[in-house]
């Protein structure tokens, strides 16, 4: 008799993985970061394969650090650095894909098309940022914040700016780990929102109180030449960070546009977390890529991580 392969676990949308799960991720982050200078050799003999359609400096490094910490190796290709950019069908570069690495990570524009390759694909895919979402981001925010803020539960976050792909995985993420969310955001784009997230067009409002004030960029790759005038009054500045709850603390997922989103007194202040969350990419996405292969298949063994 022939069983079914298992599926593999793949990670691309954050509502698909059970909220145990995820805060499972999360701690298994905080830990890998404190045996940073001795990290176990949990992915010693496997290769992560990492496909671009777009820029990126934070996902190359953080997943090449993580891949190599833990004793793995990795292989970065572009788009137009692989058949993917030529006639190559998604289906075709999954399964050829799957029979030489054991994950593949994606930056790919276009989610639809990422949640195809993954259909295809018979090892972990993880989604490293579409139009739609950025899963690996919010996990290392959520990181942040509870170094931070010393929990994740029930903090009021409050956003500011555009409704992106950021905005939409915070929105995602809220009742998978219990945060209290509020989007302040022009009018025009309200319509825009999920129903059930709270939305507001006043920027104090949305300040008032909270714990944690986070933006992104207002002009997300892809939309260069974009008109931001409409977004001025959504700038996280002092006036803003001055309404908060005593201690709040400030971030971005970074990329940031110098100094639109945010002014330079706030992203350089003591309350800005923006790089504690950049060096957690790493740690989140050793535990995002230790949960994937824990049963994709390949014999983790000694290695196993209890999630
Ligand atoms: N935050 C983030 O994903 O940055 P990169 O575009 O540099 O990867
Ligand atoms: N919203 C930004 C995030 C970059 C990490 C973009 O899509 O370009």
């Amino acid at each position: 008799m022939t069983h079914a392969p298992k599926p593999p676990r793949h990670f691309i949308n954050l509502p698909d993985v059970d909220p145990g799960v995820l805060r499972g991720i999360v701690r298994r982050a905080r830990d890998l970061k404190r045996l940073k200078f001795s990290p176990p050799q949990l992915l010693s003999g496997l290769t992560l394969a990492m496909l671009f359609d777009k820029r990126s400096t934070r996902t190359r490094v953080s997943f090449e650090v993580a891949m190599k910490q833990l004793g793995g190796h990795t292989i970065a290709l572009s788009k137009e650095e692989s058949q993917l950019g030529g006639a190559e069908s998604l289906e075709a570069t999954a399964q050829v894909l799957s029979r030489y690495v054991d994950a593949v990570m994606v930056r790919m524009s276009d989610h639809a098309a990422l949640s195809e390759l993954a259909r295809h694909a018979s090892v972990p895919v993880i989604n490293a940022m579409t139009d739609r979402s950025h899963p690996c981001q919010i996990m290392a925010s959520v990181m942040t914040m509870e170094e931070r803020c010393g929990r994740v539960e029930g903090l009021k976050v409050a956003w500011f700016g555009d409704f992106n792909n950021v905005a939409s995985t915070y929105v995602e993420a809220a009742p998978l780990f219990g945060y209290d969310l509020v989007l302040a955001l022009p009018e025009d784009l309200h319509a825009r929102v999920p129903p059930g997230a709270r939305v507001t067009a006043d920027a104090g409002e949305a300040a008032a109180g909270a714990d944690v004030l986070v933006t992104d960029t207002w002009v997300s790759m892809g939309q260069e030449g974009k008109d931001i005038a409409k977004f001025w009054p959504f700038q996280v500045n002092a006036a803003l960070m001055a309404r908060a709850a005593p201690g709040a603390m400030f971030t971005h997922c970074l990329p940031m546009h110098e100094w639109e989103e945010v002014s330079e007194e706030v992203a350089k202040s003591p309350a800005s977390a923006i790089y504690d969350e950049a060096e957690n990419r790493a740690h989140v996405q050793k535990a995002i890529l230790a949960w994937c292969l824990e049963e994709a298949g390949v014999s983790v063994g000694q290695r196993k991580v209890d999630f």
